[in-house]
């Protein structure tokens, strides 16, 4: 079966093309970061311009790329949700029109299922299995007893642990998206500063939007005091104290769920290295659990992991008419 994926949830308008869930015959992307760098954050208006103007483009290049036409695609795949509501709505129409142009099955994708399945294109996995979603938007632990069944039992209570990432960045003025800049200021430094510990309500919740306001109150008493601190030192304590927040309901999880036989991970925070070395110390300690973290490739927004998704609700007969719209907070299920 071949798949066409098309995602435009937030700033990447990206195409693919991906043959039984697994051959990425084409993945093309492309990205606005260049744009909304200059804004410091995603600008939702200027976004889904942008998606217009590329949308035609990457979907061809990504058919040229496959040497397919549309005739040879068995689906179109679209992302519906979550996502900022005018970027969905350029792809979903894209896509309404090229599915029913050429009488092709419409099957709509949850964004975030399209992160957990990513890793379906590295790996084999299990079920029951135990998911991370760590993004610009979301932060989730997804439990799934079998392929097509998705239970939420712990999020945000607040911000993103990504929208974390890029906030700090921006108080410590390091350029959008943040994520990638802490990560790589955080190697030079040491966990040495206390900032606030994150209380939530739910066992396996997380909450990050005090940690957030602890790193903003910390500059501002530097500043004021004429204290001396160390950016990279601070960019590390807060690094340290939000992977914590996520790992220790991770551990939690895993240790109310001893049925769990595959742990995977999902979403743009996915491609932080300590997040990875702190998966591979949960692997050395759970030997009896596969644990997969996608490469870079597959971890931030991209069509493969749609077109994947894609296949896989439509094997469990799910499929869209001419009356799908963008839902911006479409739930996981
Ligand atoms: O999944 P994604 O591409 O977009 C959505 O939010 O859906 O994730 C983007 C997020 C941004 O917040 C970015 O700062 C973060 O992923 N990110 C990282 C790293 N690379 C990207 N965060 C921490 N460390 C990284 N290396």
């Amino acid at each position: 079966m071949i798949v066409l994926g098309i995602e435009s949830s937030c700033d990447e308008t990206a195409a693919a093309v991906v043959k039984d869930k697994k051959e990425v015959l084409s993945s093309i992307i492309a990205s606005q970061i260049d744009v909304h760098k200059e804004f410091g954050g995603v600008v939702p208006e200027v976004a889904s311009r942008i998606h217009v103007e590329n949308i035609s483009i990457v979907i061809e290049k990504a058919l040229q790329e496959a040497g397919l036409t549309m005739d040879d695609v068995d689906a179109v795949a679209i992302t519906q949700g979550p996502g900022l509501i005018g970027c969905l709505h350029v792809g979903v129409q894209a896509a309404k029109t090229l599915a029913f142009a050429w009488h092709k099955p419409l099957i709509p994708v949850n964004h975030l299922a399209g992160h957990i399945y990513a890793n379906l294109l590295v790996t084999d996995v299990q079920y029951p299995l135990l998911a991370l979603l760590v993004s610009g938007g979301n932060s989730e632990l997804v439990y799934m007893p079998d392929e097509h069944t998705f239970e939420i039992i712990g999020e945000t209570q607040d911000d993103a642990i990504g929208e974390a990432y890029d906030k700090v960045a921006r108080v410590l003025n390091l350029g959008y998206p943040g994520g990638p800049k802490i990560d790589k200021l955080a190697k030079e430094g040491h966990p040495v500063y206390t900032l606030p510990k994150p209380r939530t309500e739910g066992r396996y919740d997380f909450s990050f939007s005090g940690l957030k306001s602890g790193v903003l109150q910390f500059v501002k008493r530097m500043e004021r005091t004429g204290q001396e601190w160390d950016m990279a030192d601070l960019a590390s304590s807060f690094q340290e104290t939000a992977l914590n927040e996520i790992f220790d309901k991770v551990a939690l999880a895993l240790q109310d769920h001893p049925e769990v036989k595959s742990f995977i991970v999902g979403g743009g925070v996915s491609a932080n290295s300590r997040l990875r070395e702190k998966v591979q110390e949960l692997a050395e300690k759970y030997p009896e659990i596969q644990f997969n973290v996608p490469p870079m490739s597959c971890c931030t927004d991209n069509a493969a992991m749609i077109a994947v998704a894609g296949q896989i609700a439509m094997e469990d007969g799910r499929r869209a008419d001419a009356s799908l719209t963008a839902d911006a907070s479409l739930e996981l299920m």
